[in-house]
Order: structure tokens, then C-alpha cells, then sequence
């Protein structure tokens, strides 16, 4: 890929990508007639739309139930307590996720340990989560980031051989499968996210599916204020919350997962163009999912830089990939081990869901998942919406890509400058 020639636009050249990347979220005419069909009829509550939605979001990832909730978060807390995890259960997870898949083990009054991460897939490793099982261990929360889904099979060889549960988090995969079969019951549940920037979205909004009929009721009664299945209104037999979702999401995500097929499709289809046009570049590393994973939902196409091949730090890497007008980022997770709630659990005020954490400040400020930690100094993602380009434009993105490496002299020279300001700013 030579484009040494033209200028990094971070240095005054023209940049490769000139345009606007697909907007999202995508709606039209399906969506608003969902919407206006709820709003018309009057049945705001208990409606049909949230029912279709999970027979149809169940068929489509293959699973026999599926309870919907307001969002990935209370998805996760559902499931742990319907799986039986009790407050002093530990429960293993990646630190490389958005909090909540942490966050919601505390929640729940467990504790979460992290184990690392696999530097091929992103996803928990399966060796050291072996490694931290001890006689608490209850559960293990995969997460499949990006849409690629964890070595699912050995998770679940570990988990039967300790009698432990698994519970995917799938907030990245739908549609994804692993030899056909879809994220979500490849362990005893898995859970989903409707989030905005989901590549099925109603704004918020969330699902556990299962194939467990007992871990659905229980859910369902979760969702539902505690009711039992087919329990009298004002019969409360478990303890559980408000998470309903309402029929006005339901309607969007009815007309959202009507594209979702073809829109999988187009970001495979990117992706494979990126994954050709990248491979062998210096200082890129692509990740190497399971062969057995059937297909991917991108939620993003991440990357790896190799800093020390090239001599450019990722985050000027990015900069200058911003400037070729690629909406690239170093994405936004640091392990999730250093975040305040687990680093100073008992900083004030002190409130009911640290409680767990308590006296666990010294554990967490010890942990280290080294490959974790080396990839959120070093990944690089694209966003899914980038993805459902045509393949000129996924072309302008890898060529921007090549660009940017071929000029990593020039980065470097820009590194030098912007130090040298620094330490006379320093010295002013
Ligand atoms: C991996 C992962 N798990 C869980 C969640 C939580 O989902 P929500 O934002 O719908 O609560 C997210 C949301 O970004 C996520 O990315």
C-alpha cells in the first residue's frame, strides 16, 4: 500500500476519506408505523408488541425463551440471580467490557474477579480463568466484545468440570453464532443490549435468552415486581423490581430486527475487505477469532497496533486516522479493575452497593490482566455504523489505514515536535 507520497492530513495533506459515514441509529417507515400503531390503539402497557418482540428476537438467535428488560445492565442481574448466585459468590469476568458487566456481580452482592483476556479474540481466556477459580466461584461471564464470541467451549468445559454457571454477556452479539448456534445459549443465558449505539437499538432496552424454562419464569418474575407465573396481580412471592420494557420500544425493535440480517451481512462484508487489505501491514495486528464462530455481528472492527514496530503511539496513530477522516478511536475501555468503585470501595459516601466491595480496595489495587492492559494501550476501533459502507468507502478506510503506516516517519517527527513544546511549555 504506498501513500507515502500524499501528506498525513494531520500534517497539511488532503485526506483520504471525504464524506459523511451512514448515519445511525437507521429507522424509516417501518418504525414510525410500529410507533404510531402503539400510540394509536391505546395499549401503552401489556400490550402485544413486547410479547412478538421476544418470540421473534428468540427465534432469531435461536434460543426457546427470551424476557425482555430495560436494559444490558439489569439484563446481567437478572440472570446471576435467577442462575442462583447469592451476595459472597464470586463470579468471573474479563476487565476488558463496559462496567456494567462488573458492576452488576456487585450489584447482586457478589464479588467479581477478573481474569484476563486472550490477545487474539479480546475475549476472557480460558486458562486464567481456570487459574482464579476458588471454593466461592459460582459463575463466569464471558464477554463476546465486539460481536466475537469467547472460546466458548472450553469456558464450558471449565464451568461443567467445577459445576459453575455461564452467563453470556452478548451486548455486542447479535446475531453472532458459534457452529451455527446463536450468542446467548451457548452458556446456561446469555444477555443483550438495545443501547443507541447497538447495532439493534430502541434507545434503551435490554433481553436475557435462555433455553432453561425455570431461569425464564424467574426472569420474567424479576422484571415483574416478583410476581410469580400465573400468580394472582398483587401476589409478590419473589423479590424483584420494576424492568419492563415498554411497548413503544418494542414496536422499534420489531421494525429494527427486521434489517438486522442484512445489515450483519454488509458489516461482514466490510470486514472481510479490511481484514484482506490489512493483513501482513507493518505494525497492524488483526485479531484471529475462533474458526468455529459461524458468524460475527460487528459492533465494532478493532485492530491492534504494534507501537514498538512502528515507533507511533496509538493514540497519535488515531489522531492521525481521525484527520484522513476515518471516525477511528483507542475505544473507551481501561481495565475494569481501575475504576474508582473497585480501586477506593470504601471512599465516601458509602452506600448500600459497595458493600460487597468493602474490604476488597487492596485486592483490586493488585490485580493485573497484563494483555488486557497492553490492549486498551494499543486497540483501535471503528465503529459499526462505518461498517455498513460500500466496499469504496471501506476501501477509502483501509487505504487511509496504509496511509497513515506508511507516514509513521512523519508521526514520529510530529511526536518529537509536539515533546520538544511540551518541555519548553514546561520550562516558560
Ligand atoms: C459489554 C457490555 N455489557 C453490558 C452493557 C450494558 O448495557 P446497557 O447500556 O444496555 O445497560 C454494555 C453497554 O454498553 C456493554 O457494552
Amino acid at each position: 500500500m504506498k501513500n507515502a507520497s500524499n501528506p498525513l492530513a494531520l500534517r497539511g495533506g488532503t485526506p483520504v476519506c471525504a464524506g459523511s459515514w451512514p448515519p445511525w441509529p437507521v429507522f424509516d417507515d417501518t418504525e414510525r408505523r410500529l410507533l404510531s400503531g402503539v400510540l394509536e390503539c391505546g395499549k401503552w402497557w401489556f400490550g402485544e408488541r413486547v410479547r412478538q418482540f421476544e418470540s421473534e428476537f428468540a427465534a432469531f438467535q435461536g434460543s426457546r425463551y427470551a424476557v425482555t428488560c430495560t436494559n444490558g445492565t439489569t439484563a446481567i442481574e437478572m440472570g446471576l440471580k435467577a442462575l442462583g448466585v447469592l451476595p459472597g459468590d464470586e463470579v468471573i469476568v474479563p476487565p476488558y467490557s463496559f462496567v456494567a458487566t462488573a458492576s452488576a456481580v456487585v450489584t447482586v452482592g457478589a464479588i467479581p474477579v477478573f481474569a484476563d483476556i486472550r490477545p487474539d479474540t479480546l475475549c476472557l481466556d480460558p486458562a486464567d480463568v481456570a487459574r482464579k477459580i476458588t471454593p466461592r466461584t459460582r459463575a463466569i461471564i464471558p464477554v463476546h466484545v465486539g460481536g466475537c464470541i469467547a472460546d466458548i467451549e472450553t469456558i464450558n468445559a471449565v464451568a461443567r468440570a467445577q459445576g459453575l454457571r455461564v452467563l453470556e454477556d452478548a451486548a455486542h452479539a447479535w446475531g453472532s453464532q458459534w457452529k451455527g448456534r446463536g450468542a446467548g445459549v451457548l452458556g446456561q443465558c446469555g444477555t443483550f443490549s438495545f443501547q443507541v449505539s447497538k447495532n439493534i437499538t430502541a434507545g434503551e432496552g435490554g433481553i436475557l435468552v435462555t433455553d432453561d424454562e425455570e431461569l425464564a419464569d424467574l426472569c420474567r418474575s424479576y422484571t415483574h415486581c416478583g410476581r410469580r407465573k400465573d400468580a394472582a396481580w398483587y401476589d409478590h412471592d419473589y423479590l424483584g423490581s420494576n424492568l419492563r420494557l415498554t411497548e413503544f420500544q418494542a414496536a422499534i425493535l420489531i421494525a429494527q430486527l427486521t434489517r438486522l440480517e442484512a445489515q450483519i451481512r454488509r458489516r461482514q462484508a466490510a470486514a472481510s475487505i479490511l481484514d484482506r487489505e490489512l493483513a501482513g501491514l507493518a505494525g497492524i495486528r488483526l485479531l484471529a477469532p475462533a474458526p468455529q464462530m459461524t458468524r460475527r455481528s460487528y459492533h465494532m472492527y478493532i485492530l491492534r497496533l504494534d507501537e514498538s514496530a512502528l515507533g507511533v503511539s496509538r493514540d497519535l496513530f488515531v489522531e492521525a486516522l481521525i484527520a484522513e477522516g476515518v471516525p477511528a478511536s483507542g475505544g473507551w475501555y481501561r481495565p475494569l479493575y481501575a475504576n474508582g468503585v473497585f480501586r477506593n470501595p470504601s471512599r465516601e459516601p458509602l452506600h448500600g452497593i459497595r458493600a460487597p466491595l468493602a474490604d476488597r480496595a487492596s485486592e483490586y489495587a493488585q490485580t493485573c490482566c497484563p494483555v488486557c492492559e497492553q490492549v486498551c494501550r494499543d486497540a483501535v476501533w471503528i465503529p459499526q455504523n462505518v461498517l455498513l459502507s460500500g466496499a469504496d468507502r471501506i476501501g477509502e478506510v483501509a487505504r487511509a489505514i496504509g496511509k497513515v503506516v506508511a507516514n509513521a516517519e512523519a508521526l514520529r517527527v510530529e511526536s518529537k515536535r509536539r515533546g520538544r513544546d511540551r518541555q519548553s511549555a514546561a520550562g516558560a
